[in-house]
């Protein structure tokens, strides 16, 4: 697939070689600049530097030359203008939020959401005056209601955490538009190798570079891409203030994590569909939610928006809590974390960890019940991830 129009190569090729910025040793690997500041020769240069008549690097928590070719690596492969990298998704996501809303602004969200973003427009914005509607996100109707006047975004995630819901980002985005009001994307479980939100028609797309894009849970990340006017004068000026900035050896990390992406999504999705029509057979689970079988309620719309299903399997156990710690406590291969995205398969209960804080009534709402589970289908061998889910389901 060709992306990017201004360049010649394709994704795959291009997101093993833009954005490198060799040093005078020509080396193969990208280097790592692992510096805080920079000198200049005259302080003359340093006086033009900071008022922006020349370029050049400064300090890095406004820039580094490893952070920015991985940011350029992502706009390219995102087929947007600009991106941004950050220290975590969670810092991409409040970054974003909070340089673009103001007192009395007015943001629609859908209600599900990773517990961390939710935290943030719940409990954070509204601290500074700014009006929060939390609806159904895959119910148009609920969108077009909650439009008002000083509406200036939507947020959602798509598919969402845990339940994978899938949100109708082009329609949303037209709902939004026609306010003037700008959708943001938190993309993290697709990557933009398998849904592009803004040739969809988002704005903004937001990324825990700590899933998927680093993919071997090595390090924390994230990123904001979107265009030049948003990312140049809303989002930088505030994450150069404010400091979220991400670390030039994070930076090297996932961009390493980049060139293999591609691969790496591609098998995570064969894994994953191959365990969810195994598991859609075992009578030890009540519910199986996963965007490739065609049992999941958006199955049409998931065929229009990504071009494949993903690595995240979201299951209820046929029994009650008790039963559904049994069968996490007795997995072998497949850990307990609350990570997701690794090459080793996760699994997490979100009722007592990600989605702890959610009052029952909000959880119930979601459907998350005590025993949902949500896996990270990881890049073992499909057979040794299904024996292991299967052995644990039937000792419970
Ligand atoms: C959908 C989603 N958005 C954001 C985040 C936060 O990312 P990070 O842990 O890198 O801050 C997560 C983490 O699980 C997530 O699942």
């Amino acid at each position: 697939m060709k992306i990017n129009p201004n360049s010649k190569w394709h994704q795959q090729t291009n997101i093993i070689h833009s954005g490198i910025s060799r040093s005078q040793n020509n080396e193969t690997s990208e280097p790592i600049y692992l510096t805080s500041g920079y000198i200049y020769k005259t302080a003359e240069e340093a006086e033009s530097k900071f008022l922006g008549e020349r370029e050049g690097f400064i300090y890095s928590r406004y820039g580094n030359p490893t952070v920015h070719s991985f940011e350029t690596r992502l706009s390219d492969i995102e087929g947007c203008e600009k991106s941004i990298a950050t220290s975590s998704g969670m810092s991409a996501v409040s970054s974003t939020l909070l340089s673009l809303l103001k007192s009395g602004d007015h943001i629609i969200s859908s209600r599900a959401l990773f517990g961390s973003c939710r935290y943030v427009i719940e409990d954070i914005l509204p601290k500074f005056g700014i009006e929060v509607t939390f609806i159904d996100g895959i119910d148009l109707d609920q969108w077009e209601t909650a439009m008002k006047s000083n509406t200036v975004c939507g947020f959602l995630e798509s598919p969402s955490n845990p339940m994978l819901e899938i949100c109708d980002i082009n329609k949303i985005s037209q709902i939004l538009h026609s306010n003037k009001a700008k959708l943001i994307v938190d993309n993290a479980f697709c990557t933009s190798i398998i849904q592009k939100p803004i040739q969809l028609g988002a704005d903004i797309v937001v990324y825990s570079a700590t899933k998927h894009i680093d993919g071997q849970g090595r390090c924390l990340g994230g990123a904001v891409i979107g265009n030049e006017e948003f990312i140049e004068n809303t989002l930088r000026p505030f994450i150069r203030h404010t400091g979220p900035a991400l670390s030039p050896f994070n930076a090297w990390v996932l961009n390493k994590g980049l060139e293999t992406l591609e691969i790496r999504m591609e098998q995570h999705c064969k894994n994953a569909l191959k365990v969810a029509e195994e598991l859609s057979k075992n009578k030890k689970i009540n519910k199986i939610i996963f965007p490739g079988l065609p049992s999941h309620p958006q199955y049409d719309l998931i065929k229009n928006q990504m071009n494949n299903s993903g690595s995240i399997i979201t299951f209820q156990v046929n029994g009650k809590k008790e039963d559904t710690f049994n069968f996490l406590n007795n997995l072998d291969l497949i850990k307990i974390s609350n990570n997701l995205g690794d090459s080793k398969s996760l699994i997490t209960h979100p009722f007592t960890t990600t989605h702890q804080r959610l009052s029952l009534v909000e959880k119930e709402k979601l459907g998350i019940t005590d025993t949902v589970v949500r896996l990270s289908v990881g890049l073992e061998n499909k057979n040794d991830i299904l024996y292991d889910l299967q052995k644990s389901l039937e000792s419970i």
